[in-house]
C-alpha cells in the first residue's frame, strides 16, 4: 500500500488553506491584543511571523493552488481577482518589513493589511472554496503538493530571506517581476 509523506488527516487542500486563514487571523488578533503595550521589538517579531505566513501562503496558492482552481472552475475573473488582491497584500508585506515599528504609519498599515487579507479570506471561503468542492479535483492529492512546495518556499526563505516572496518597491530598479503577475499567467 502506498505511504503519503505527510502524515496527517487533514491532507485536503481546503482544509489545509482555511487553517493557514485562521491562524494569521489569530496572529493578528494577537497583534491587535499587545500592540499599545508591546516592545518595538516584540511588534517587529509578531509582525514578521504574520508577514512570513502570508507570503508563504500566497505562494503556494499561485504556484499550486489557484492554477488547479482555475482549471477546475474556469472563472478566470474570480481568480484574477484573488490575484490582484494578493499582489496589494504583498506590497504592503514589503512596506510593513522595512518600516520602524515606532512609526506612527505602523499600526495602521497592520490593520489596513488585516482587513485587506480579511476580506480577501472571505471571498476565497464563500466564493472559491465552495466551487472547488462541487469540482473534479483530487483535494488530498493537491493538499500535499501544497505541503511539499510550502517546505520547498521555507527553506528558500531560510536561504534568501523573505524578499524572494515579495516584489521590489516602485521605485527600485531591480528588474524582477512581481511574483503575482506570473500566477495571474497561468489563471
Ligand atoms: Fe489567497
Ligand atoms: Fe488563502
Amino acid at each position: 500500500m502506498a505511504t503519503r509523506k505527510h502524515k496527517t488527516d487533514d491532507l485536503d487542500a481546503l482544509s489545509i488553506l482555511q487553517g493557514d486563514h485562521e491562524r494569521v487571523e489569530r496572529m493578528f488578533a494577537a497583534y491587535g491584543k499587545t500592540r499599545n503595550k508591546a516592545e518595538k521589538e516584540e511588534k517587529a517579531a509578531l509582525v514578521a511571523e504574520v508577514c512570513l505566513e502570508l507570503a508563504l501562503h500566497a505562494a503556494v496558492e499561485e504556484q499550486v493552488f489557484y492554477p488547479a482552481a482555475s482549471r477546475a472552475i474556469g472563472d478566470g475573473e474570480l481568480m484574477g481577482e484573488a490575484v490582484v488582491e494578493h499582489g496589494e497584500a504583498r506590497h504592503l508585506i514589503h512596506r510593513l518589513v522595512g518600516m520602524d515599528p515606532g512609526d506612527p504609519l505602523y499600526d495602521p498599515t497592520v490593520q489596513v493589511l488585516r482587513a485587506y487579507v480579511h476580506h480577501h479570506v472571505q471571498e476565497e471561503q464563500d466564493k472559491m472554496f465552495p466551487r472547488i468542492r462541487k469540482a473534479k479535483l483530487d483535494l488530498e492529492a493537491l493538499g500535499e503538493t501544497i505541503l511539499d512546495r510550502k517546505g520547498e518556499l521555507m527553506t528558500e526563505v531560510e536561504d534568501k530571506g523573505l524578499e524572494c516572496l515579495l516584489p521590489p518597491p516602485a521605485h527600485d530598479p531591480d528588474p524582477r517581476p512581481d511574483p503575482s503577475l506570473a500566477a495571474l499567467r497561468k489563471v
